[in-house]
């Protein structure tokens, strides 16, 4: 795990250089999600894989970038699922993105999961390694340096709300207003990785991304996006589920399969147990 460690701060580091000096202009391609993909996210996506070709002990990786999973090393015993910028459609207003990693052993599944990581860029460089405990670490020079352990409370402040209002089901609505008129306090970014990290760092909270009428199995990703936060949260203390379902004992039939995702404190998700199990889900 140590190899994978390190050689995931090497893409960090060679990611903020192609964020700041880079084009960031768009690509003809589009990725599998169907969405226009920049030359900065297939830059990213390269450089994962050439840092990851170097480590043996990886079999094999699956970008969100690319269609299909690759095979690197037929010995190695762990399998990484990653999405190499995410929200990088808010580089070009200067708001954070970041990379994420779910790394599984024997295939992927969130039943194999044994550590999730995730890089933030934002005004500085931090990435959060969740393998027995959840750790935070800062970009100092060219090292990442220890800062603490992330726990979180039992109660948070915050209230991130995904996807677009005007699709939600009227009793998510509800919810969400539900939080506000207890003082909850609206930080959405529209960057999962800033937006989770916040909540994270904050003390605790709620981010959402529900079932909408126009996206009826959710936006989230499961292995690139919902799997690894959901390890993070549930290793950090907090819980994360799909409505009803712990987000870890979820099946994937493809590895671009979304679902509905909450992510926050035990207080917050036992309020969303509450109310989609009294709506018809
Ligand atoms: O994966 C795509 C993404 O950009 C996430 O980083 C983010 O949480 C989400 O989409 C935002 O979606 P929306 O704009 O629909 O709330």
């Amino acid at each position: 795990m140590t190899d994978i460690f390190s050689a995931i701060q090497r893409t960090a580091i060679r990611i903020k250089d192609a964020i700041d000096t880079k084009d960031i202009g768009y690509s003809q391609q589009e990725n599998s999600s169907g969405e226009t993909q920049l030359q900065l996210d297939i830059k990213c996506d390269m450089i994962i894989e050439e840092e990851f070709s170097h480590v043996n002990s990886i079999h094999t990786i699956a970008s969100e970038e690319k269609e299909r999973e690759v095979l690197l090393h037929k010995d190695g015993k762990y399998f990484i699922a990653y999405d190499p910028l995410d929200g990088s459609s808010l580089i070009d207003v200067n708001l954070s993105v970041g990379s994420i990693f779910g790394i599984y052993e024997g295939a992927f599944g969130a039943k194999n999961m044994v550590a999730s990581c995730y890089v933030v860029f934002g005004p500085r460089v931090e990435m959060v390694f969740a393998h027995n405990k959840t750790k935070l670490h800062l970009l100092q020079g060219k090292e990442f340096e220890f800062v603490k352990e992330i726990r979180l409370n039992e109660k948070g402040k915050l209230n991130a709300p995904g996807g677009t209002q005007q699709n939600w089901k009227p009793y998510h609505k509800e919810m969400v207003d539900s939080f506000f008129n207890e003082g909850y306090r609206l930080r959405y970014s529209g960057g999962m990785v800033p937006d989770l990290h916040q909540i994270l760092l904050k003390g605790g909270g709620l981010f959402s991304y529900p079932n909408t009428s126009d996206k009826p199995d959710g936006k989230l990703r499961k292995l690139f996006e919902v799997f690894p936060f959901a390890f993070i949260f549930k290793m950090a203390g907090g819980e994360a589920i799909d409505g009803s379902v712990d987000l870890m004992e979820l099946e994937y039939a493809h590895i671009h399969d979304t679902s509905a995702c909450f992510f926050g404190s035990k207080y917050e998700i036992q309020r969303v147990r509450e109310v989609y199990a009294k709506n018809k889900y």
